[in-house]
């Protein structure tokens, strides 16, 4: 009896294991990588929260120039803080032309090297500031 409830447990446990396990490993996606580093102020909705965080379902930045939101998102703007050091440009990509397409918004998708680019720019920027300093 007690073997039998022991297989039955086995038997129902290991699917589960194995469905974790392919989360785990799947790839992460523009989606999941904005759940991860964007939704708890923009929220998953996009909505984001009145008066803190602005929507992004509908704003024009988003739906307009693909350099000019990947500068605020680069480099970061006043409460927002600068994704620089923690997403890649692949990630950026991904990210950004999720939300360009999300929650009815119509921005035309943004490419790896517009990303680079705004990166560069940054960097030079910054760079630039540094040698200033001295
Ligand atoms: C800690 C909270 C926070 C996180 C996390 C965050 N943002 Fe923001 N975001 C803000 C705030 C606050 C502003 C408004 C900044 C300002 O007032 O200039 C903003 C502004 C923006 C804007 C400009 C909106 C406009 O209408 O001008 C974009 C685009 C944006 N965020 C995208 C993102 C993306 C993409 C991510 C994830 C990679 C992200 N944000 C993560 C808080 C956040």
């Amino acid at each position: 009896m007690l073997r039998n409830a022991i297989i039955a447990a086995l038997a129902l446990a290991a699917p589960l294991a194995l469905g974790a396990s392919a989360a785990l490993a799947a790839p992460p996606t523009g989606q999941s990588l904005y759940a991860d580093n964007c939704s708890a102020c923009h929220q998953v909705t996009g909505k984001g929260v009145k008066g803190a965080f602005p929507a992004l379902a509908g704003a024009p930045i988003v739906q307009g120039d693909g350099k000019l939101m990947a500068a605020v998102v680069i480099n970061g703007r006043a409460g927002m803080p600068s994704f620089k050091d923690d997403l890649s440009d692949a990630e950026l990509t991904g990210i950004l032309n999720y939300v360009r397409g999300a929650w009815g918004n119509k921005g035309k998708p943004v490419s790896f090297a517009d990303i680079s680019s705004v990166r560069a720019q940054s960097n030079a920027k910054a760079k630039a500031r540094g040698l200033q300093a001295h």
